[in-house]
């Protein structure tokens, strides 16, 4: 089956590299806005008996999950055989349980809003914390990659004394198989979370520190608070360089700055969110899954 990589302004840098790799055409999506603010989508290439591969990471999702579903359903509309998502970054999973009376779990709602539209889900180090997998809560077939793997030979290719730390206890999942690909040791913090913009970080146990490269490495880099914490704690027992790296660098509310601001000599990110900080490319991995 003939394949066509579908894309939009702000994800269209991995779309075409992953046409790129796939070997095949690449065309972005146009959207059009009526003045009342409605959206037109409007595809340019012909889709009839072809695999659609919709590439979107879905950061600031409201609108981008908008704009997956009503393509997806035009290219079935035109003819396509099998509609794919590319979703790097999967929003909306952090909110997997009712934290407070009357919240909306509202991962299990965009996964029943999405599910339809597509045949299959690919996606990279989802936040998976309660849910033991995306089966649970989206009704497609899904495939997880991660990127500690890529991460691990960053590290090993430019680090020559580094030591891996996890911000909170859940990222040791990620942390230790990341130290172990660049032969690194590692430990994890605890973190504690009083609101969205509030978290305490504490190392576990003791591991040197002192004139090593610290490298903090989380899924998700949003406020960046979660990282500032564990700077901020790291940084007494006196590192020679502090680097973090986040598979996915949303960093909202002008987390970036806020970040070398605490003392992260450099950040580094996957390509999942387009950034400057992006260093490690997910293209390869993802069209080995196509
Ligand atoms: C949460 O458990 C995640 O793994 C990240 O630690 C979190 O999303 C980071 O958020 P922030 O940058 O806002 O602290």
């Amino acid at each position: 089956m003939k394949k066509i990589v579908l894309s939009f302004s702000y994800s269209q840098k991995l779309g075409r590299n992953l046409a790129k790799k796939l070997n095949c055409k690449f065309s972005m999506v146009k959207i059009k806005e009526f003045p009342d603010k409605e959206k037109l989508i409007q595809l340019n290439a012909d889709v009839k008996n072809k695999q659609v591969i919709i590439v979107d990471s879905l950061y600031i999702p409201d609108e981008k999950i908008l704009d997956i579903c009503l393509t997806a359903d035009t290219a079935k509309d035109l003819g396509a055989k099998q509609v794919i998502l590319v979703a790097p970054y999967l929003c909306y999973l952090r909110q997997d349980k009712r934290f407070h009376t009357g919240e909306s779990i509202s991962s299990k709602t965009i996964a029943k809003i999405v599910s339809p539209f597509f045949s299959k889900l690919i996606t990279v180090d989802p936040h998976l914390h309660r849910y033991k997998s995306l089966g649970i809560i989206y009704r497609l077939k899904t495939k997880v990659l991660t990127a500690n793997y890529l991460i691990g030979e960053y590290i090993k290719k430019h680090y020559t004394n580094p030591v891996i730390i996890g911000p909170d206890e859940e990222s040791y999942q990620w942390a230790e198989v990341i130290a172990k690909i660049a032969g690194a040791e590692v430990t994890v913090c605890k973190k504690t979370r009083f609101s969205s913009r509030k978290v305490k970080v504490l190392l576990k146990n003791n591991i040197t520190i002192k004139g090593k490269e610290v490298i903090i490495v989380d899924d998700i880099i949003s406020t960046a608070h979660t990282m500032i914490e564990a700077i901020k704690h790291v940084k007494k027992y006196k590192p020679v360089s502090i680097t973090c790296i986040g598979v996915h660098g949303l960093f909202v509310e002008n987390a970036y700055n806020k970040l070398k601001k605490a003392g992260a000599d450099l950040i580094v990110t996957t390509n999942s969110v387009p950034h400057t900080t992006n260093k490690i490319d997910l293209s390869g991995l993802i069209s080995k899954e196509i």
